[in-house]
């Protein structure tokens, strides 16, 4: 592979397979009239330094991933640097001590320079050769984002190579630093008109946020297919050679016009945020401009930095909300995960709330919508309905007057301000029920829980990342009664989900959980009702074997820890009480470093068994996903239902798992598009190299009978509380001896998406 480079570097290639994956046109299907572009057709992806959310930016392993992942027609980015002899190499920034191991090859030759007048210490590409940056690694310039890729030797290109070894559909030169470079004698006004001479190199896109320099090669321009293009930056940055600042240039788009085609704004200039990160409404912008006959390009796009709360952490919402809001579409995106944008606007955007579902996965709901409002509130499970959730969920726990509620835990800890309130004192430490002390919800009476406060949940607030503010004391928690109610009004649901948890412990305190249930299922219609489904979900066999003495509703086995595999006999057990089993993502999945290792077998053997396998807990969070989903809850959400063999998710987000399963791109058989791909598990892990492995994790157990076998459920306890019901023994089951069969094979995914492997 020829180097532009006199010198030997080992030039690490990715090579990208695509199998059974054929990519199609984002255009042969869409209606293009429909989009509110300048032009009228879809709007494009560009991708910025690559896919360089996941491998350093400008490097051939992002510009590999891009290409793989995105639209057929997508623009790949490259910023433009010069070196000392004028080369012009793809370089993220100005500086090269960031996204590069320069500052360990060339200890000593750091300098300061003057940049648009501010100081600025580092390593600059004027001060180093072509040659002299051959010995430079490419590495991950974004501390948020895994080093892990960087002993992948990924050599800083040239803008030439770039193109010559990615040949990609349409490239982009953004040129940040004109004046800079024109200070110290090298021209990029004479680097771009020579490649764009070079017959072998389209570029289609230049832009720049200095106006002297796109009115300097504007001429050179006018009738080349290049489309220039004015770079905004901050409202309150001064544009260096007008002095006015970007905000007043704005004002201003007629005279841009008289020198770009189009424009590039960073998002918030067309969807401004408020301080708390709630969006405002939009402005005028991409109006204006395409009046203007500008065309207009949102930038700042990052899956992996939190964005306005309106988008439930979803970013497919916030893309399609640039693209499809019925005033207007931007005409491109700059995407660091350009995966996702490609999904927005080909199997997403003017989708419509009634599109058909392509695909059979049911969407159950944790704890209602739980990422938009506090858990089991009214306002969690009306959001959930109107979000589509197919069951809403939940899980019972017992007050100390003996009626049943929904709360997401017994400790009222979690999910109420309890610890605040008058009932402080009522702490307690139970061994059977957790570690820690909590104030349990059977020691406080229903109308005392009432008073409480909810809290909404953030399992992701050790990284900063926490839930709709706005709303995190909203709503009234509900007896299961009120919740039947809700659910029985609801006609777009399948059913509820109710799960019980600690009967055992109830049961011998007095709380006779399993009758108030069935009375307050039967009380509320459940008990004949053929149009929604009950559904009874238990870590619990014996409460399992309990309802299935007693009614015929579908019973759901959890498997409280991550499994590597399960017995035979063991399936054939569960299989005796339970007709679904929910499981951790991690069982389907297993994780080393938040990397996928490999594919279990355990969903493939439960459904050969004919049970339905649910899988918890899929949230929007990108911290909540492993590094393989590229920061996007739909592509995890695929990646198990197309390539994990799911039939459920159960889900704090249910808008995201609902939207996913009626994207269009689900219904192209064949022909499913890269970014509707599920990923090849263990694919991305395998391109870590040997230095940067984390240390290998033991598999996780297998389960056995042992696990899932219990003793019946002891009777209610003569001290019962007044008002509850009494409870009835359970019928019991002995182990059906059966003998225990290892099945330890690994069964491969037969999808493949990302077979990427290194070669020299
Ligand atoms: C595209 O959509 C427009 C408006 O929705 C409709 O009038 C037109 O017939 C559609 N064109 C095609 C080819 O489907
Ligand atoms: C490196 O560049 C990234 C992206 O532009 C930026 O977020 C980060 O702060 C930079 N780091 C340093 C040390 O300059
Ligand atoms: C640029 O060139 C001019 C004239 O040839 C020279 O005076 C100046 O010192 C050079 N500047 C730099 C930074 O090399
Ligand atoms: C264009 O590509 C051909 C074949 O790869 C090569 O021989 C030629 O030198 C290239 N031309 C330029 C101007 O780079
Ligand atoms: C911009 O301001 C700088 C210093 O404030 C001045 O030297 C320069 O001439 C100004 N340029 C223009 C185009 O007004
Ligand atoms: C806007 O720019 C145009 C073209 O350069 C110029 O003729 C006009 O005076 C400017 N308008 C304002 C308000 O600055
Ligand atoms: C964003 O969410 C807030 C809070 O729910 C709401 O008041 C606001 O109208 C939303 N913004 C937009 C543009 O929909
Ligand atoms: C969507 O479906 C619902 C229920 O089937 C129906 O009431 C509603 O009118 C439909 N909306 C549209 C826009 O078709
Ligand atoms: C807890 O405090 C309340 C007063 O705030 C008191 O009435 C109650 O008896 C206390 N309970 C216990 C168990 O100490
Ligand atoms: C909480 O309830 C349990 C079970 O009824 C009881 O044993 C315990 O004493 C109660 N604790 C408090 C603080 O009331
Ligand atoms: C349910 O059906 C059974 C017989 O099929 C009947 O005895 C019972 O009354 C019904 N219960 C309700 C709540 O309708
Ligand atoms: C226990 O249940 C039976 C049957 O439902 C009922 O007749 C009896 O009164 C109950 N006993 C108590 C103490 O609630």
């Amino acid at each position: 592979m020829g180097s532009l480079r006199g010198i030997s570097v080992a030039i690490f290639v990715v090579q990208a397979l695509l199998a059974s994956v054929t990519l199609v046109s984002a255009q042969g299907s869409t209606n293009g009239s429909r989009w509110q572009t300048l032009s009228g057709k879809a709007p494009s992806v560009i991708a910025h330094g690559g896919f360089s959310g996941i491998f350093a930016d400008s490097s051939f392993g992002a510009y590999s991933l891009a290409l793989l992942t995105s639209l057929p027609d997508v623009i790949l980015w490259c910023d433009v640097q010069l070196t000392r002899d004028g080369a012009g190499i793809c370089f993220p920034d100005l500086k090269l001590d960031n996204n590069s191991d320069v500052a360990v090859v060339y200890k000593d030759r750091q300098k300061t320079y003057l940049v648009n007048g501010v100081s600025t210490k580092g390593w600059f590409s004027i001060d180093f050769t072509l040659r002299e940056l051959g010995n430079v690694i490419l590495n991950q310039g974004v501390y948020s984002r895994t080093n892990k890729f960087d002993g992948n030797s990924y050599p800083i290109m040239t803008v030439q190579e770039t193109y010559a070894q990615l040949n990609p559909p349409r490239f982009w030169l953004n040129i940040q630093h004109d004046a800079f470079y024109t200070q110290h004698n090298l021209s990029m006004r004479s680097f771009v008109l020579s490649v764009s001479r070079n017959r072998n190199v389209t570029i289609d896109y230049i832009s720049s946020p200095e106006v002297a320099f796109l009115q300097n090669i504007a001429p050179s321009f006018q009738r080349s297919a290049t489309n220039l293009v004015f770079r905004f930056l901050g409202q309150n940055d001064v544009e260096p050679s007008t002095n006015q600042t970007y905000g007043s240039l704005l004002k201003n788009i007629t005279f841009i016009k008289t020198f770009a085609s189009g424009i590039i704004v960073p998002k918030s200039y067309i969807w401004p945020v408020d301080k708390d990160l709630y969006l405002l409404p939009s402005t005028s912008l991409v109006l204006d401009a395409h009046k203007e006959g500008l065309e207009v390009f949102a930038s700042d796009f990052y899956n992996d930095v939190p964005f306005s709360f309106n988008y439930s952490y979803d970013p497919v919402a916030e893309y399609l909300q640039f693209i499809d809001n019925g005033e207007f579409s931007v005409d491109g995106m700059i995407s660091d995960f350009p995966i996702t944008p490609s999904a927005a606007i080909d199997c997403f955007a003017h989708l419509g709330r009634n599109a058909s579902k392509q695909v059979d996965l049911l969407v159950i709901s944790s704890n209602g919508a739980s990422g938009d409002y506090p858990g089991c509130t009214d306002m969690a499970y009306s959001k959930a309905i109107q979000d589509g959730v197919d069951v809403i969920d939940c899980p019972v726990q017992m007050t100390m007057d003996g009626t049943p509620i929904c709360l997401s835990s017994i400790n009222l800890i979690d999910s109420t301000t309890v610890a605040q309130s008058q009932f402080s004192n009522l702490t307690t430490t139970i061994p059977q029920i957790m570690l820690g002390s909590g104030i349990f919800s059977f020691n406080l009476s229903w109308s005392e829980i009432k008073t409480l406060t909810p809290i909404i949940s953030s399992p992701q607030s050790q990284y900063k990342l926490f839930r709709n503010p706005r709303f995190k004391n909203a709503g009234t928690f509900l007896t299961l009664s009120e919740f039947l109610t809700i659910a029985s009004n609801a006609s777009s649901l399948q059913g509820v989900l109710i799960s019980i948890e600690n009967a055992p412990f109830l049961l011998e305190q007095g709380f006779a959980v399993t009758n108030a249930v069935l009375d307050a299922l039967s009380k509320a219609g459940y008990g004949n009702k053929t149009d929604q489904k009950v559904m009874i979900q238990s870590s619990s066999s014996s409460v399992l074997m309990k309802f299935k003495s007693q009614t015929n509703y579908d019973l759901v086995y959890k498997v409280d820890e991550d499994i590597g595999g399960a017995q035979s006999s063991t399936i054939d057990d569960i299989k005796s009480f339970a007709s679904a089993v929910v499981i951790s993502k991690d069982s389907v999945f297993p994780e080393n470093s938040a990397f996928i290792t490999s594919a279990t077998n355990v969903v493939p053997r439960l459904k050969a068994a004919n049970l339905s396998v649910y899988v918890q807990t899929f949230s929007n969070e990108f911290t909540s996903q492993a590094w393989d989903f590229f920061s996007d809850p739909t592509v995890e959400i695929n990646s198990f239902y197309l390539g994990g063999g799911i039939n459920g998710v159960i889900t704090d987000f249910p808008k995201t798992s609902n939207r996913y399963r009626r994207n269009r791109c689900l219904n192209r058989l064949n022909q499913i598009p890269g970014y509707m791909s599920p990923v090849q598990p263990g694919s991305l892990y395998g391109l870590i190299t040997a230095p940067y492995l984390p240390p290998a994790e033991a598999p996780n157990p297998f389960l056995t009978e042992a696990d899932v076998n219990e003793p019946p459920l002891p009777p209610v306890a003569a001290k019962a509380p007044s008002t509850s019901p009494n409870g009835t023994a359970l019928a019991p089951t002995s182990p059906n001896g059966q003998p225990k069969v290892a099945a330890a094979a690994i069964m491969q995914l037969s999808t493949v998406f990302l077979a990427i492997s290194l070669l020299f």
